[in-house]
């Protein structure tokens, strides 16, 4: 089968390698086309091939449209709303992700981001600690649960809401689990997004949730940009001079943002909460594996699409 791995922002070499020598021991046949810029680019090398693994890059309606031999999307890493899940399953093609495989990368990523934020951005005036502080997690998934795991040890307080897992299943992890939403904004000093961007989502970061949050709190955005409600975020900053705002994703309005919050807002320039070797190497290794078994097998364990 002709596998293509395309990405705009490239795995580490290192990953292209180990991707590659998985496809070819058993037989595939590799395409590498990296830091593409339009889908015109992408079109042609899609055409015909019968598998890609891409990260956050999309894989709209129209180059599905444009593939007519593609059986198979990997989503190197968690989030899969870059890819049109509605065309893929009308073409009949396999869209998978990797769950869990690049989580550390991002989670590690946020406690720093915490701890940029609690020190003014490394201004040195008079900043504060993480410890004693309270964490929420919204969601807990992979990541939310690195992140309560490391917070933890640096001797944070964790509540979590997840309203796909039990109460015990979260305590048992030595978080709080809280019965609502408004509960979990009411009482976190950090709150940290782990959800995914899907129609329900989108926006649902509001003025009504965030307005909830305590004096001096902190919002952590390392999920998707879409989720969070900005006009309303940029209205609250402007009102809330207590409010810090911090994101790996840049907010649409970040340069209005920037204007009235100054110090109390930041965003990394690219998503890098994945970009680190090991999430690169973990998420492409585990893409390359799960297309092969998907051929040999029709193993379908990851698939995210009906
Ligand atoms: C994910 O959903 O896995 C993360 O957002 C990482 O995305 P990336 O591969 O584009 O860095």
């Amino acid at each position: 089968m002709k596998v293509l791995i395309a990405t705009q922002k490239p795995f580490t070499p290192e990953t292209v390698e180990g991707v590659k020598a998985i496809l070819l021991e058993k037989g595939h046949e590799v395409v590498l086309l990296e830091k593409y810029v339009e889908d015109s680019e992408l079109a042609p090398v899609l055409a015909d091939a019968d598998a890609v693994i891409v990260r956050s890059n999309k894989i709209t309606a129209q180059l599905i449209a444009q593939a007519p031999k593609l059986k198979i999307i990997v989503r190197a890493g968690a989030g899969y709303d870059n890819i049109d899940l509605e065309a893929a399953s009308k073409a009949g093609i396999v869209v998978m992700n990797t769950p869990g495989q690049n989580a550390n990368g991002v989670a590690e990523l946020v406690i720093g981001l915490m701890i940029f934020m609690a020190r003014h951005q490394f201004n040195p005036t008079s900043g504060s600690e993480i410890m004693g502080k309270t964490l929420g997690l919204q969601a807990y998934g992979n990541v939310g649960r690195l992140v309560g795991q490391k917070a933890m040890a640096l001797g944070m307080k964790i509540l979590a809401y997840d309203p796909f897992l039990s109460k015990e299943a979260i305590e048992s992890t030595g978080a709080e689990a809280v019965e609502s939403l408004e509960e979990l904004y009411r009482r976190s000093d950090y709150l940290s997004l782990h959800i995914p961007a899907t129609p329900q989502t989108i926006k649902s970061i509001n003025r009504s949730l965030i307005s909830l949050l305590p004096q001096n709190a902190t919002l952590v955005n390392s999920a998707r940009d879409t989720i969070i409600n900005e006009d309303d975020l940029l209205e609250l900053l402007k009102e809330r001079q207590d409010l810090k705002y911090v994101a790996d994703v840049v907010p649409h309005n970040y340069e209005e943002l920037c204007k009235v919050a100054g110090l109390r807002v930041f965003a990394t320039p690219k998503k890098m909460g994945a970009q680190t070797a090991e999430a690169n190497l973990n998420a492409g290794l585990a893409s390359a594996r799960q297309i092969c078994e998907y051929f040999e097998t029709g193993c379908e364990k990851f698939r995210v699409n009906k």
